[in-house]
């Protein structure tokens, strides 16, 4: 059949240069204005676990981004100000108006490299944020949450205010002025160093969030020269990742092209019919349960959508039928077998990097409880 002979030879077709399989850089790049500095860091880090950034002084950035679970929290999805503990045992409170948020929450390990592909030069301020790739920059991205009503804001504070007044409270803590003013006088000795502002709250976590690496998996180590590196199953694992099309969208240093496909993953409603940002595959043993709604909870059920999927997309491709919006048509590529997932697993497996910083600080300058409640 005519139809079939096109699809083979699509097949064939090679991936585009930029998604061509590397090793992650050793280094983060750092935007021209905000240079990262160990101050930095340590100052972000603080910050990022203290509940002081939310409105109700009870959700921090960690709250929902927690070493323990990768950077991510363990959950399908999130509860910010609208419950209590941590991870999977976070449980709902009675919040009067708060919504559920549907989004699985993403790992932070090595979001210093979102939209870094193969052979391009990268600029940090672009870097692509969020599943729908709405925000570019991560000093740009933390204001998001901080705005958000069930995330870190809850019901006291109008959405206008919660930047400015997130500034304040941060202000009234000594110990935050100190160490703003020591790290920006360094910097820009003239001026009102001084001051906290916005602006430099967003430096500071963003200078933490691009220290968050996890770069030399045993694919990075093989990629940089250590043959031993990979074992067997993994090395043909590789080559049946590629056979199977993966690399189209998932290829690049960060298995990812950061551009938007819909490959039809349904289950929550609001986002069904929305195109996704391919997610990076790196560290994923680190950020279960996966997809944008966090209802597969292992690799293998992943393997499993796929592997229905091709099908499904073969007949909407080849058989001229349409969905909306249409299918990615990069899901032609797509050849992945029952008996493929067991090497594609093991290649899985070679992207991740156990050695990643997992430290949470002892107190945070607020006196509040490290991580929120
Ligand atoms: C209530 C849980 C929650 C809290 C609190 C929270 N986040 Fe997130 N974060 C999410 C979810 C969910 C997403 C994905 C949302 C989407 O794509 O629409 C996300 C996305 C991100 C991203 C984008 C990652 C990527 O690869 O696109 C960054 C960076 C991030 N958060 C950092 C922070 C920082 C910094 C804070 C604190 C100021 C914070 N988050 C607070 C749940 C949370
Ligand atoms: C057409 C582009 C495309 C192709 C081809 C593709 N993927 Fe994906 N992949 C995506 C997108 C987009 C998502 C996110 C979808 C969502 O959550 O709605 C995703 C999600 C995933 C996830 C979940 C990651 C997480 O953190 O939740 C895994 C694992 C995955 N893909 C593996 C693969 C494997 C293995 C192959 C090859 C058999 C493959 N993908 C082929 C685009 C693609």
């Amino acid at each position: 059949m005519l139809v079939t002979a096109q699809t083979v030879l699509a097949q064939k077709v090679l991936p585009p240069p930029e998604m061509k399989l590397e090793a992650l850089p050793l280094r983060s790049v750092d935007p021209d204005d905000n240079v990262s500095t160990p101050a930095k860091v340590e100052l972000g880090r603080l910050l990022f676990f203290d509940p002081i950034l939310s409105a109700t002084k009870k959700v921090a950035c960690a709250t929902c981004h927690h070493p323990d679970y990768g950077w991510a929290d363990g959950r399908a999805t999130p509860l910010g100000v609208g419950g209590k503990g941590i991870g999977p045992r976070r449980l709902p409170m009675k919040t009067e108006g708060i919504g559920i948020l549907v989004r699985n929450t993403p790992g932070l390990l090595n979001v210093a490299f979102n939209g870094l592909v193969s052979g391009q030069d990268y600029d940090p301020k672009k870097a692509p944020m969020f599943l729908d790739v709405r925000e570019s920059g991560l000093e740009a991205q933390l204001f998001h949450p901080i705005r958000m009503q069930a995330e870190m804001r809850g019901n006291d504070c109008p959405e206008s205010q919660a930047v400015d007044q997130m500034v304040v409270r941060v202000s009234a803590v000594e110990e935050y002025r100190e160490k703003f003013t020591k790290i920006f006088s360094e910097e820009k000795p003239e001026g009102k160093e001084g001051e906290v502002t916005a602006e430099k709250v967003a430096a500071v976590i963003a200078a933490f969030e691009r220290s968050l690496l996890a770069n030399n998996a045993p694919f990075d180590r093989f990629m940089r020269g250590d043959k031993a590196a990979m074992n067997v199953q993994q090395l043909r694992g590789l080559k049946t990742y590629e056979k199977a099309g993966c690399v189209h969208c998932h290829g690049g240093p960060m298995f990812s092209d950061f551009k938007l496909h819909f490959i039809d993953v349904t289950g929550t409603g609001r986002d069904d019919r929305q195109a996704m940002r391919t997610p990076t595959l790196r560290n994923l043993r680190y950020t279960a349960p996966y997809l944008h709604h966090g209802r597969k909870r292992t690799l293998d059920e992943v393997m499993v959508f796929y592997e229905k999927l091709m099908d499904a997309a073969a007949e909407v491709i080849d058989g001229g039928a349409e969905t909306d919006p249409p299918f990615d048509p990069l899901l032609k590529h797509l050849h992945l077998e029952a008996e493929d997932f067991a090497d594609v697993l093991a290649f899985l497996d070679a992207l991740n990097d156990e050695t990643w910083d997992k430290s949470v600080p002892e107190r945070v300058p607020s006196g509040l409880k490290v991580g929120g409640e």
